[in-house]
């Protein structure tokens, strides 16, 4: 498919309906591989990821409802089970980590930050040119000091994405998208 091509239908599949088959693992090294080559200032490579696969799923899912309700003793049982379900559904994810040098004497943060978003997008567009399904989530749990630890993350990294691949069940739905000339202008000075 023609990259624009690619782009104009490019939509999120919503991870609950992504199911098996996951990519091989010939497939997976294909996407990270290309998902890597991001626009990166000073080339820090300020970033790093991790897949979250098989049974640690499950386990990742209740060891962050077991946070949840840590944080939140009075929770509803409903928002918990979301958490124990919530990466059970998509055969991979793929967390992105941005590692930021706050104080890097040339690189802002912001933009070291945004190079790990590249990533993020590049694994949406190579898992659907590979012919899956895939959507970029966050929840809580990025946010949150207690699952940074669980995830054994460092003082200076941060949880971008955790992007859901796997193969749609079920045709993904449009949403209305913002209309060109909106958002889009001509400076003139
Ligand atoms: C940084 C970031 C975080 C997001 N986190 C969530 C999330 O936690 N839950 C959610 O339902 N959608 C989240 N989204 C939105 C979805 O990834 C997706 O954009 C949306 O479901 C459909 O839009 P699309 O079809 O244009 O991709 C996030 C998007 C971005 C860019």
């Amino acid at each position: 498919m023609d990259l624009l091509d690619l782009l104009d239908s490019r939509r999120s599949t919503p991870a609950r309906q992504l199911g098996e088959p996951g990519p091989t693992p010939a497939q997976l090294e294909r996407l990270l591989t290309a998902a890597i080559r991001v626009p990166d200032h000073g080339k820090l490579a300020p970033w790093r990821l991790l897949t979250i696969a098989g049974e640690t799923r499950a386990a990742l899912g209740e060891k962050l409802a077991q946070i949840h309700q840590r944080i939140e003793p009075d929770i509803a049982p409903a928002l918990l089970m979301k958490d124990r379900e919530r990466f059970t559904f998509a055969p991979l994810i793929i967390a992105v980590i941005a590692r930021i040098d706050e104080h890097h004497p040339k690189i802002p943060a912001q933009e070291q930050l945004l190079s790990a978003g590249c990533i993020a997008y590049n694994l949406l567009l190579g898992a659907l040119a590979l012919g899956f399904g895939a959507q970029w989530l966050t929840g809580w749990a990025a946010y949150d000091a207690d699952a940074a630890a669980l995830l054994r993350l460092g003082a200076n990294e941060r949880i971008v994405a955790f992007v859901h691949i796997g193969t749609q069940r079920e045709a993904a739905p449009e949403r209305t998208r913002p209309i060109l000339t909106d958002v889009v202008g001509e400076l003139r000075l």
